[in-house]
């Protein structure tokens, strides 16, 4: 495959399985302040992350290229508020996204139309995790210190998933 694409791609795996790393300490964080709904979400999104990881280890290699398996990243172990961990994973996402979108740009001008038909898939499940996070920093900024609105909120949480009807669980 491309050798440039297969650079891109190769970073892009150690951004995926950073996440999953970054969002399973969030979970562990979680777990241990009590809030287990919010726990569960963030531990199946770490799961998810994961598995974004290996799409791409996949598809390099069933593309003839060699997946470079990274490194394991340490996260932060604290993060001080609920509020900060979405502040957080949206700013994550938003870092991811533009990865993605740089990787779309240099397969149009490698004229490498398979993995622009591929990342696609990355394309729309960006779309969705960003609006996830934003709506999710939009209630907890309505919540504030409220103990009452908090338990509800981490209740909530319990079911979300990443997906488009995650938004509408999460009320
Ligand atoms: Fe797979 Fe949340 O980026």
């Amino acid at each position: 495959m491309n050798k440039n694409i297969e650079k891109l791609l190769n970073e892009q795996i150690e951004k995926e399985y950073s996440s999953s790393q970054l969002y399973l300490s969030m979970a562990s964080w979680s777990e241990n302040q009590g809030f287990n709904g919010t726990a569960s979400f963030l531990y199946k999104h770490s799961d998810e992350e994961r598995e974004h990881m290996l799409k791409l280890v996949k598809f390099i290699n069933e593309r003839g290229g060699v997946a470079v398996i990274p490194a394991i990243y340490k996260p932060d172990v604290s993060f001080d508020s609920m509020e900060k961990i979405f502040k957080a994973l949206l700013e994550h996402e938003m870092l991811v996204t533009e990865s993605i979108n740089n990787i779309v740009d240099a397969c149009l001008k490698e004229k490498d139309y398979s993995t622009h038909n591929f990342i696609q898939w990355y394309v729309s499940e960006q779309l969705e995790e960003e609006a996830l996070a934003r709506h999710i920093l939009d209630k907890l900024r309505l919540i504030g210190n409220d103990k009452g609105g908090l338990y509800l909120f981490d209740r909530d949480m319990e079911n979300a998933s990443i997906s488009a009807d995650t938004i509408n669980n999460v009320q």
